[in-house]
């Protein structure tokens, strides 16, 4: 069965790997990106680019328009940046700001945006990817605050939503890729894309509605929140 993905940052990285492995086998993709020349491989495979800068409000608003009413089956809000506060003493109102626009506040919205048109796909699955760091159990140092609090922040946007859609037959879950070969993720990341995207798309094929609320690994498996 085809079915309708849109997928957040398909300009590079994980994005891109998303629509290249779901138009391969034959799903219809909607690929945002915040420029669309930067998103010629994936128009190259198939996929209809369409302009969303997800931390622009009146952005989302345009990718409303031009939707319409299409059914999108799966939303995956994939778009996301690192942050460069990783010691106390680099803390910035900055640095917060930039990283909760585009990692927190704009899945939450886009979300809230596309409601209609998930309603009228089949599936009603959003994807919010966020990432180990956001785990609070672990806490682990190292890394940005903001990055960490950005994703930690959307794991309780997944779980919020996951609880308030669940009349309506939604899944929502917060998945972590794992460590990634991409320019986020940098040349030493134990992972590539390609494998990555595979068990998450697996993992994705098989949620149901009793998955929706849960923090779960690229295979599928709990992660502490
Ligand atoms: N790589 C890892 O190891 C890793 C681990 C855990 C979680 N993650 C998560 O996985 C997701 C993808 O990461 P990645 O490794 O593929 O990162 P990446 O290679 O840096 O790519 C990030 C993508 O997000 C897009 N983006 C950033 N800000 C945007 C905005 N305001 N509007 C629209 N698009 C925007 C970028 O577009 P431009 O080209 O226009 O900048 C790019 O396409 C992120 O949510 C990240 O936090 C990654």
């Amino acid at each position: 069965m085809t079915r309708t993905v849109l997928v957040t940052g398909t300009s590079r990285g994980l994005g891109l790997e998303f629509v290249r492995q779901l138009r391969a086998r034959g799903d219809a993709v909607l690929a945002c990106a915040r420029k669309p020349s930067s998103a010629a491989e994936a128009a190259d495979v198939g996929a209809e680019v369409v302009a969303l800068d997800v931390a622009e409000p009146a952005s989302i608003a345009a990718l409303e328009r031009t939707l319409g009413s299409r059914p999108i089956d799966v939303l995956i809000n994939n778009a996301g940046v690192s942050g460069q506060d990783a010691a106390v003493g680099g803390l910035s109102l900055t640095e917060f700001r930039r990283v909760f626009d585009t990692n927190t506040i704009a899945p939450a919205l886009l979300t809230r945006a596309l409601l209609p048109n998930l309603r009228a796909g089949r599936r009603r699955v959003v994807v919010n990817i966020s990432s180990q760091l956001g785990s609070i159990a672990a806490a682990t140092p190292g890394f940005s605050y903001a990055y960490a609090a950005s994703k930690a922040a959307l794991n309780m946007i997944s779980a919020r939503l996951a609880r308030d859609l669940a009349g309506d037959g939604f899944t929502v879950v917060s998945m972590c890729p794992g460590w990634n070969r991409t320019d986020m993720g940098g040349p030493n990341a134990s992972l590539m894309p390609a494998d990555s995207v595979r068990e998450m798309l697996a993992t994705i094929d098989g949620l149901t509605p009793g998955d929706s609320g849960r923090f779960v690994s690229r295979s599928g498996e709990d992660i502490p929140f």
